[in-house]
C-alpha cells in the first residue's frame, strides 16, 4: 500500500490505474479510522481492483466554534488499519495542498442542506461537497463508499452526483455499532466513561421509536414526544434535534406509510453525536 500526500503523486497513480482499465473505489475519511471506516474499505476492496482511502480533516466543513483543531488524528494507525482492510493507496494531503493560496471555488447543494444538520451547522455541507468534488475529480472513482451513519451527507452527496453528472456510483454501507448499540464515531473518543454510558441514550431512543411504531403508534408527533421525554431523562444529554423525515426527500414525514428516517443529534456534555434509523 502506498501513501501519498500531494495531488501530483496521486494523479500519476490514478492515471496508471486508468490506463490498465482498473476499477477504483474511493473511501473518503477524516481519519482516526474505526470499524465503520474499515467496513467501507473492505466493501470497496471486494468490489474494485483498487481502493483509495483519503485521510483529510477538512477545514472547510468545520465552523469556527467547532472541533477542527481537537479532532483526533493518528495517521500511522490509520495506515495500518486501512492496509489491513484492503486499501491500495492512502491520500493524506495537507490543508495547503487541498486549499492552496487563492483557492476560491465551492460546490454547494441547496435545499436539503438547510435541514437537520444544516440548521445547526449552516456552512458544513458546502465544505463537504467541495472537498468530495475535489476527491472525485482527483481519484476518478468507479464507486465511492459512504456510511449510513451520516444519512444527510449521503443524501447531499447523492444529489450532487446526480445534478452535476459525476460518473461515480455511490455505495451506502450500514451503520457499525459497538456491542451496546453506540454508533461508531471518531468523536466517541471525546467521551469520558460516564459520558460514554450516557451516550447510549441515542441508540436506545431509536430502538424506543422503532418499538412504538412497530406496536402501532401512527402519530409522528407522539413518537417524537416520547423520544424527547426519554432523552430528557438523561441528565448529561441535551437534544439538538429529533426528526422523522421522508427517507427520499428529507422533508418532515406526516405518517409512517412511506420509508422514513428517524434522525437525532444530541450533545453529551460538550460532545455532539448523531445517529439515525431507516425504517422501510
Ligand atoms: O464523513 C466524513 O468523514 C467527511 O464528511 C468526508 C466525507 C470525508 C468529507 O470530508
Amino acid at each position: 500500500m502506498k501513501i501519498v500526500t500531494t495531488v501530483s503523486e496521486l494523479v500519476d497513480i490514478i492515471n496508471d490505474w486508468q490506463k490498465n482499465n482498473q476499477t477504483i473505489g474511493l473511501v473518503a475519511t477524516m481519519g482516526y479510522l474505526h470499524e465503520g471506516h474499515q467496513s467501507l474499505i473492505k466493501k470497496s476492496a471486494e468490489e474494485n481492483d483498487r481502493t483509495v482511502v483519503s485521510i483529510f480533516v477538512n477545514p472547510t466543513q468545520f465552523a469556527p466554534n467547532e472541533d477542527l483543531t481537537s479532532y483526533p488524528r493518528d495517521l500511522e494507525n490509520d495506515c495500518r488499519l486501512a492496509e489491513n482492510s484492503g486499501a491500495s493507496l492512502i491520500f493524506a494531503p495537507s490543508a495547503e495542498e487541498m486549499y492552496p493560496n487563492g483557492f476560491n471555488s465551492y460546490v454547494e447543494v441547496v435545499g436539503i442542506t438547510d435541514l437537520l444538520e444544516g440548521k445547526s451547522r449552516p456552512t458544513h455541507f458546502r465544505g463537504v461537497t467541495t472537498v468530495v468534488s475535489k476527491l472525485f475529480h482527483l481519484t476518478c472513482p468507479t464507486r465511492a463508499y459512504f456510511g449510513q451513519k451520516d444519512a444527510q451527507q449521503v443524501a447531499v452527496i447523492s444529489q450532487m452526483v446526480c445534478d452535476l453528472n459525476f460518473p461515480v456510483q455511490i455505495v451506502v454501507c450500514p451503520i457499525v455499532r459497538e456491542a451496546d448499540g453506540l454508533a461508531k464515531s471518531s468523536r466517541n473518543t471525546y467521551l469520558s466513561k460516564k459520558e460514554r454510558q450516557a451516550a447510549l441514550v441515542l441508540s436506545q431512543t431509536l430502538s424506543l421509536a422503532e418499538e412504538l411504531i412497530k406496536t402501532g403508534e401512527w402519530r409522528v408527533a407522539a413518537v417524537i414526544q416520547k423520544m424527547t421525554d426519554f432523552i430528557n431523562n438523561e441528565p448529561l444529554a441535551q437534544i439538538d434535534y429529533i426528526e422523522i423525515v421522508d427517507a427520499k426527500t428529507l422533508n418532515m414525514a406526516e405518517s409512517f406509510t412511506q420509508p422514513v428516517l428517524i434522525l437525532l443529534a444530541v450533545k453529551i456534555n460538550q460532545t455532539r453525536l448523531i445517529d439515525n434509523l431507516l425504517l422501510v
